[in-house]
């Protein structure tokens, strides 16, 4: 059982919690996630470890409420527990002194991107950060970032805040005028496609963090699959870091909505059995 330590809400339907896990704030690196188990009989999900806090022993994990799973974890306060917690897996990012890097982070992504940023900073790279969300509201972990970075751009959809338009609008603008040498992509998997379709003429490397649907995250079940270069790989074990240009997100995208029916389901039948729950204390 894995407690939680603290509670934020970041922006509407994401929230951040802090949870104690020594063991696994000891050893995560950036890049790398959880996967957890809210209840029993529930599912198992994979969500990044944003940030940690070794002498709390505790890591930091930001989430979109977004169907039945997140949505419980959603309604755990601080002092409550999650089931299980189990990491960190995946592959760490590969950080190096690569002299300018930008990070671009989408939505939720963004919170993904930030541990990824602290650590090329700390190897000496000139960290450029263009964050994006659909309106000011949404863009999150803004402070941390802007404190951190050399240099910060943001965008929204409707131009509440920074700059009207995409986070790609600024990155074209950056690759036309400057010699940049390595790029990071973390946000919904359109965003990580876009950006790396718009850096490839520039030839400059471009990872991105995948987020296909992960089981075991162990590499034993085969659904977290994806064809990088032309050969398959499996996320959990293999990533979640791949080279951007060598990504089908075609077949990202559309393994994506596999279970899309059945995520739909579960999510009325959570719904349902809350608003059956209140109409009783009504009575
Ligand atoms: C390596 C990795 C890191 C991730 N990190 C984060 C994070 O830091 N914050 C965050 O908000 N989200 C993150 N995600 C996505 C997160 O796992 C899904 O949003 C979550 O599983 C949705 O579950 P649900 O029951 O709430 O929604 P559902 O209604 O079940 O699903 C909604 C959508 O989420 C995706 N999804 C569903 N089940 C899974 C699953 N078992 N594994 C992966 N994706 C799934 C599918 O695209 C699905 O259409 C990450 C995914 C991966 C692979
Ligand atoms: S989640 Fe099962 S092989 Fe990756």
């Amino acid at each position: 059982m894995f407690e939680i330590l603290d509670k934020k809400i970041l922006a509407p339907g994401v929230k951040l919690i802090k949870v104690k896990a020594p063991l696994i704030s000891q050893k995560a690196l950036a890049g790398q996630f959880v996967v957890i188990r809210v209840y029993e009989k529930g599912e198992r999900i994979p969500l990044t470890i944003a940030d940690k806090d070794e002498k709390e022993g505790s890591i930091t994990i930001v989430f979109q409420e977004i169907g039945k799973t997140t949505k419980l974890l959603g309604k755990l306060e601080k002092g409550e527990y999650i089931l299980d917690v189990v990491g960190p897996l995946g592959k760490p990012s590969e950080i190096d002194k690569y002299g300018v890097v930008i990070g671009v982070g989408g939505g939720v992504g963004i919170a993904a991107l930030f541990p990824i940023l602290k650590s090329l900073k700390s190897y000496g790279n000139y960290v450029i950060s263009i964050i994006g969300g659909r309106s000011k509201d949404y863009v999150i972990y803004r402070d941390e970032i802007e404190n951190l970075v050399d240099e910060a751009y943001i965008t929204t959809d409707d131009g509440t805040l920074g700059r009207k338009g995409l986070v790609t609008d600024v990155l074209k603008e950056l690759l036309e005028n400057r010699k940049i040498d390595r790029i990071w992509a973390v946000g919904p998997t359109i965003m990580m496609k876009v950006v790396s379709e718009v850096t490839r003429p520039y030839d400059v490397p471009t990872i991105v963090s995948l987020n296909p649907i992960m089981v075991d995250g162990t590499g034993m079940c085969g659904g977290c699959r994806v064809t990088v270069g032309g050969e398959i790989k499996f996320t959990c074990v293999d990533g979640p870091e791949f080279d951007g240009h060598l990504v089908d997100f075609d077949e990202l995208l559309l393994r994506l909505k596999t279970y899309k029916e059945e995520e739909m389901l579960a999510l009325k039948i959570l719904e349902e059995s809350e608003a059956n729950r209140i109409e009783s204390f009504k009575d």
